[in-house]
């Protein structure tokens, strides 16, 4: 009988990518299956994130309740692996003893051999959480994601250091994936059925990665590349940050209809003052520049974005400004956050006088015009023909499928299974904030 595994995962996408990995790893090597049950487990695995929350008081909470499960079965190995993992490390064993790997974000791909060696010695402590460069990306396996559309890691690590952010801490630098084996492995999920690519990483547009004649390839050149892969064909990438987005980007926007005409690409703040104290490296001026940009060679483009709110020092004026930023480029979806201040980070030193009642207020004021800005774009596509790529049988009515537009709209409508997996022209009735309705047309 194969064992069990139960894993929880926190945090970003990036994060779900690496538990893919896990999941590819331990099913491959260790023949463990996955259960969503953690007392059936025999390997129980938390993969953290500490981007905002008070994580690491979470991690031992956690860890506390999984305690429990190991007093009741002793060989239940326990490993802590991403951010937390890596910002703590053995520190960990410290608090919790039964814990038995603790593995970092860079090296989940050694997993397997730790887990090995935990199941000869259930009491040993196993730590690595080291950042060795480019050697992830040639020893993991092929992520275990649907198949209809895929993600593909293109690039680790930041080097931008926004005064607030743990990422660069955590990840560590940039580094790029070579371009050689990212175009083979996207031609190897086309041949499976994969129909849309997400290339994914913290700095997609900061990509460099090494070609086999010794050149090197930058983002741009890496999409084109990617559009010309025969079954691919919707392309999306999470996340580019505006000081890279440079004019061959723009270009490729003109010239590949493949490339979604939906951009997430954070400002943080529609004040200067504050982009400064984050050390963004912008102007708004010049993110609005990047966006009349965009518009200009694709005037369907909608812009998606995250945005900090209750920055140390953010004054009432300061947030107008975002408030203001928003109602100009009429941002789609778009994630907001209250600082949160993290260890190390320069932003955890500042002074702050703004109250959590006041952040929580501002916060409110911003999610509320994003939530009618979303219904205004989801109105918008009221009685249009969008493209749908067709992703399954809608869970809440059997007798309906669902797919996703360009834009990433859930539409439900009623169709014939043969058309999972294929892109179909849908005409947009009616919709919520979250999901439209559909008929074929
Ligand atoms: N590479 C991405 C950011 C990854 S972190 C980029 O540059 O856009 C995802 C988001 O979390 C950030 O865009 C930011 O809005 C938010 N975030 C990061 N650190 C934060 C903090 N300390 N407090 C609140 N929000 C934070
Ligand atoms: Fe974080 Fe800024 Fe990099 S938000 S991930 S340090 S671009």
């Amino acid at each position: 009988m194969k064992k069990k595994m139960y894993i929880k995962t926190w945090g970003c996408q990036m994060n779900e990518y690496d538990s893919s990995m896990i999941t590819g790893i331990l099913k491959k090597d260790n023949s463990y299956e996955l259960t969503t049950y953690p007392e059936q487990a025999d390997i129980l695995i938390l993969n953290t994130c500490s981007i905002r929350e008070k994580a690491q008081e979470k991690v031992f909470h956690q860890l506390g309740r999984w305690k429990h499960i190991k007093e009741k079965n002793p060989n239940v190995i326990i490993a802590v692996g991403g951010c937390v993992a890596t910002q703590e490390g053995k520190k960990i064993y410290k608090r919790a003893k039964y814990v038995n790997i603790i593995f970092g974000t860079q090296t989940l791909h050694r997993l397997s051999k730790m887990i090995k060696i935990a199941s000869q010695d259930n009491k040993k402590h196993i730590i690595d959480i080291g950042f060795p460069k480019i050697e992830k990306f040639d020893y993991l396996p092929k992520p275990y994601l649907p198949k209809i559309s895929s993600f593909v890691s293109i690039m680790e690590g930041c080097n931008k250091y926004c005064s607030f952010c743990i990422v660069p801490y955590t990840r560590g630098k940039e580094v790029s994936r070579p371009c050689d084996d990212i175009i083979l492995e996207i031609v190897s999920l086309a041949q499976q059925g994969v129909r849309e690519i997400n290339l994914l990483g913290q700095n997609v547009n900061a990509y460099q990665g090494k070609k086999l004649n010794g050149t090197i390839c930058k983002f741009a050149e890496l999409i084109r590349l990617v559009a010309e892969i025969h079954g691919i064909d919707r392309i999306r990438f999470t996340t580019s940050h505006p000081i890279e987005f440079t004019d061959d980007i723009i270009d490729v926007y003109r010239d590949t209809p493949k490339l979604v005409s939906l951009l997430h690409l954070p400002v943080q703040s529609g004040s200067d003052r504050i982009l400064k104290l984050m050390k963004r490296r912008y102007t708004v001026l010049e993110y609005k520049k990047i966006i009349k940009k965009l518009h200009h060679v694709r005037p369907n483009i909608q812009i998606s974005s995250d945005f900090i709110v209750g920055f140390p020092g953010e004054t009432q004026q300061d947030f107008q400004q975002t408030i203001q930023l928003i109602d100009d480029v009429k941002f789609d979806i778009s994630y907001s956050f209250i600082y949160s201040p993290r260890p190390g980070t320069p932003a955890s030193k500042l002074y702050d006088n703004v109250t959590k009642k006041e952040k929580k207020h501002r916060l409110y004021i911003l999610q509320d015009l994003i939530n009618k800005q979303t219904e205004y774009w989801n109105k918008k596509s009221f009685h249009t023909t969008q493209s749908v790529l067709v992703e399954g049988i809608s869970k809440k009515n059997i007798m309906q499928l669902y797919g996703k537009t360009e834009y990433n709209r859930i539409v439900h409508f009623t169709g014939r299974p043969n058309m999972i997996g294929q892109f179909i022209n849908l005409k947009i009735t009616s919709g919520y904030r979250n999901s439209l309705q559909g008929t074929y047309c």
